[in-house]
């Protein structure tokens, strides 16, 4: 079968979280199990040159205040089609907002995309390439399933996937014309959220099937903690909900293969303690003589990483040490250098974004800190398993469906790949960072749980296999 993707973000060519890494993974993923599937998005500065071979399959006079067309053509072997609309979105700045502010026209960028995206899910495109499914990602992508759904009668169907519901693409209602969303959608079982419009519930209220990115966040959402005010949309369609963990890009993420580092194995661990002494000059941590433990993430109230800041001194006080890798939110980025200010040689702080350092500290961390308030599926933790680095992770979400917490009886049982605390504040991470000095000075117990982890099954076929089971129960 065929599949057009639509999403805001696709690795290698635009990234600002996790959802770009699943976006650019999935395509392969699924193409190991026959499915042909086609990424759609948005022709940001700069793009349109990466594509090779690109040809037009689809046009358009004026697309929300524009002309527009799609080009297809394929970067670093994804099949990726390019919707060129320079009005929307040939500027500079970040993909959703710059200096803090949302660009003001998301909305019609947004629809934009959702249009194009269901205009070739009707068979639009001059290829002749004709979707059975159109999997639609997030708020940017929710008004794909309204536009088959409210237009005239379409053969494909739809599959919304959640990876946030923290962000809900809202609207003023006034704008529901210029969106070309029809009035009768405009109701509380539509598309109408507290009197403005959201494009996230239109695609939970009009795709066919709706998936998010862990078995565990797929019921939080039906709960008023973790809905957001959608709770009652998503409890409404429990029947049409799944939870499907991400996977790791293991040609990416793998101590065996990593150019970035000394290899590793679950045979051989030697050259893990070659990348901890590197990691410790490269940061200056000269003084760290128990578990080093590393961050990496977007530094916002979500990553929990205010808690970190007040659980630090007790971890560092009983000899553990901090690399830290993240940018984001100003006071939180304060926050963690005055820390770095306050433990000079046990912890260190870089403020930026940086793949390559990623790979190094994922090979050099005994440990790898997720204390999220709650983590649809989260890929770091997942990394920590791959390369040994124990994940310490908040017991939710995406989190909790991937790490075996250790306790007496999963340690006994021989099963826990890291450590798990709850509920999500201070006095929980700050007991949980205790557990693991404990653990890591027992060494025998640590390497056997690094090779554990290692061994935890966190590849995209399991869930390339739950996508196509979705995608052809939809078809038949
Ligand atoms: P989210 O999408 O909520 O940010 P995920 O854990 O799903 O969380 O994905 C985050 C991705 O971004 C991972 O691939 C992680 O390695 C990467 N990442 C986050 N911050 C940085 C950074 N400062 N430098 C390099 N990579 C980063
Ligand atoms: C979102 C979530 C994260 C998830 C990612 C990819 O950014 O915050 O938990 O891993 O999407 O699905």
């Amino acid at each position: 079968g065929k599949v057009l993707s639509v999403a805001s973000e696709c690795v290698p060519l635009i990234k600002t979280g996790g959802l770009a890494d699943v976006v650019g993974a999935l395509p392969k993923a699924l193409a190991a199990e026959g499915w042909d599937m086609r990424v759609l998005l948005p022709a940001y500065p700069g793009l349109e040159a990466r594509l090779e071979r690109a040809e037009v399959i689809w046009r358009d006079s004026d697309l929300f205040g524009g002309p527009a067309r799609v080009l297809r053509g394929s970067v670093g072997g994804l099949e990726i089609l390019l919707l060129v609309a320079p009005h929307l979105f040939d500027r500079a700045g970040g993909l959703y907002a710059s200096g803090g502010a949302d660009h003001a026209d998301n909305p019609e960028r947004f629809a934009a995309l959702s249009w194009a995206a269901a205009e070739i899910a009707r068979g639009a495109g001059q290829d002749g390439w004709r979707p059975d499914i159109l999997h639609a990602h997030d708020w940017q992508g929710g008004l794909a399933p309204a536009y088959l759904r409210y237009g005239p009668p379409a053969r494909a169907k739809s599959v919304l996937t959640i990876h946030n519901m923290a962000f809900q693409g809202i609207a003023p209602a006034s704008r529901l014309g210029t969106l070309r969303l029809p009035g009768h959608a405009f109701t509380s079982e539509g598309l109408e959220y507290y009197g403005n419009l959201s494009t996230l519930k239109a695609g939970l209220v009009t795709a066919d099937r709706i998936t998010t990115v862990s078995p565990t966040y797929a019921e939080e959402l039906m709960r008023p903690e973790f809905g957001m005010g959608l709770q009652g949309v998503l409890a409404a369609r429990a029947a049409d909900l799944q939870g499907i963990l991400n996977g790791v890009d293991e040609a990416v993420w793998s101590p065996e293969a990593d150019p970035e580092i000394t290899p590793y194995s679950t045979r051989s661990l030697k050259g893990k303690a070659v990348n901890r002494q590197r990691l410790l000059d490269e940061f200056g941590l000269e003084a760290v003589e128990g578990p080093l433990a590393i961050v990496v993430s977007r530094l916002t109230d979500q990553k929990g990483i205010d808690l970190l800041a007040g659980a630090l001194d007790g971890f560092v006080q009983a000899g553990g040490g901090l690399a830290l890798l993240g940018a984001g939110d100003p006071g939180l980025e304060g926050a963690m250098q005055a820390a770095a200010g306050r433990w000079p040689g046990r912890v260190g702080v870089r403020i930026g974004y940086d793949e390559a350092l990623a790979h190094r500290m994922f090979a050099g961390g005994d440990a790898v800190l997720v204390p999220s308030r709650f983590e649809p599926c989260g890929l770091t933790q997942m990394y920590g398993l791959r390369y040994g680095t124990i994940p310490v992770v908040a017991a939710t979400g995406g989190l909790n469906d991937t790490v075996i917490g250790a306790t007496p009886a999963s340690l006994a049982a021989e099963a826990a790949t890291g450590i798990t605390f709850h509920p999500v504040d201070g006095i929980a991470l700050s007991g949980a960072l205790r557990r693991l000095v404990q653990l890591h000075a027992d060494r025998r117990l640590f390497e056997a749980m690094r090779r554990r982890a290692m061994r935890a099954e966190v590849g995209w076929s399991g869930p390339a296999r739950a996508y196509a089971a979705l995608y052809r129960n939809l078809m038949s």
